[in-house]
């Protein structure tokens, strides 16, 4: 059976260790300037109804060093554009790629996508879940914690987002403790912590940032501006004040805490210049892990034996 990745718990704990032993090894061959052809001959599709510059790029890039192929698809330059019916799109693409990425507003359009093709179908970000940047972080994380992923605390502070509920679920993979920092009126969907507590995810949420800080072993943030909320642009900035990821925030971490941001990052709002390009920052890490994280899953749900 085909196998999709619209949520990080599409995969299982050994399917995550499996695509984090491999990006691993395919980051190691990369250094020296080798590119494993595991996927000849495999197409790519990628539908951006947002804006994207990590996803697209450590998408195609993937793909190529694979030995396969990528091509983007604005839906606007579709027949989708004009109406086409996305089932009707989704047997069509099934007839000429190996596999499809889409980057959707809503998730329901993905899934819609997923249940009309037979072929592997991977959330490109939607706005409930950001699979791929959990998968690239989660690499990170063991690169720098070993073997240690569920021995921490995670601390999310800011929005409750798409990338934080894909935080919150990954909590039931990796055993680390998911503690979610945001103001009133803007904690992520409960459905999302009841269901990663029901799975045996440890996820806490502390409305006040200073306190869920203490102990961190990570702290994490993204933009209070996630894209299709800019109407709510004045009143976010308002309701987030005392959220930004600063200098004096990060002192009530563990001292080798490291911070992490998805990008893009609005600087100086929800993390200032100091910390972003400070010593903790791992920033740059997870924006290159997209790439190596990605190549494991695509080979994950195209490899040799599918
Ligand atoms: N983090 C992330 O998904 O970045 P892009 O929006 O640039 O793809
Ligand atoms: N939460 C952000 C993530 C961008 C990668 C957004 O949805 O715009």
């Amino acid at each position: 059976m085909k196998k999709n990745f619209l949520s990080i718990l599409d995969f299982t704990k050994n399917d995550l260790f499996e695509a984090l032993d491999l990006a691993l090894e395919l980051k190691e061959k990369r250094k020296n300037e080798e590119f494993p052809e595991l996927l000849p001959k495999k197409t790519l599709g990628m539908i951006f109804e947002k804006a994207s510059t990590r996803t697209r790029i450590s998408f195609e890039t993937g793909m190529f060093e694979l030995g396969g192929h990528a091509i983007f698809l604005n839906p606007n330059d579709m027949q989708l554009g004009r109406g086409e019916a996305i089932c009707d799109t989704a047997k069509v693409l099934s007839r000429y790629l190996s596999v499809v990425m889409m980057r959707s507003n809503s998730h329901s359009t993905v899934e819609e996508i997923a249940d009309n093709a037979n072929i592997p179908v991977i959330n490109g970000l939607s706005d409930k879940e950001h699979p791929c940047q959990i998968l690239a972080d989660i690499l990170t994380m063991k690169e720098i914690f070993k073997d240690d992923l569920n021995k921490l605390k995670v601390v999310w502070i800011g929005d409750g987002n798409n990338v934080c509920n894909s935080l919150i679920l990954s909590s039931v993979l990796t055993g680390y403790e998911v503690c979610v920092s945001t103001p009133k009126g803007y904690e992520p969907d409960p459905e999302y912590i009841k269901n990663a507590q029901k799975a045996g995810g440890n996820v806490k949420y502390i409305e006040d940032p200073a306190k869920a800080a203490e102990d961190a072993d990570v702290i994490y943030t993204d933009t209070w501006i996630s894209m299709g909320s800019e109407a709510e642009k004045d009143s976010r900035l308002q309701a987030f004040s005392g959220y930004c990821v600063d200098e004096n925030l990060l002192k009530n971490a563990k001292d080798g805490a490291v911070v992490m941001h998805c990008l893009p990052a609005h600087r100086g709002d929800e993390i200032t210049d100091s910390v972003m390009d400070g010593k903790q920052s791992v920033v740059w890490q997870q924006a290159e892990n997209r790439l190596h994280a990605q190549k494991a899953l695509m080979v994950m749900l195209l490899g040799k034996n599918k």
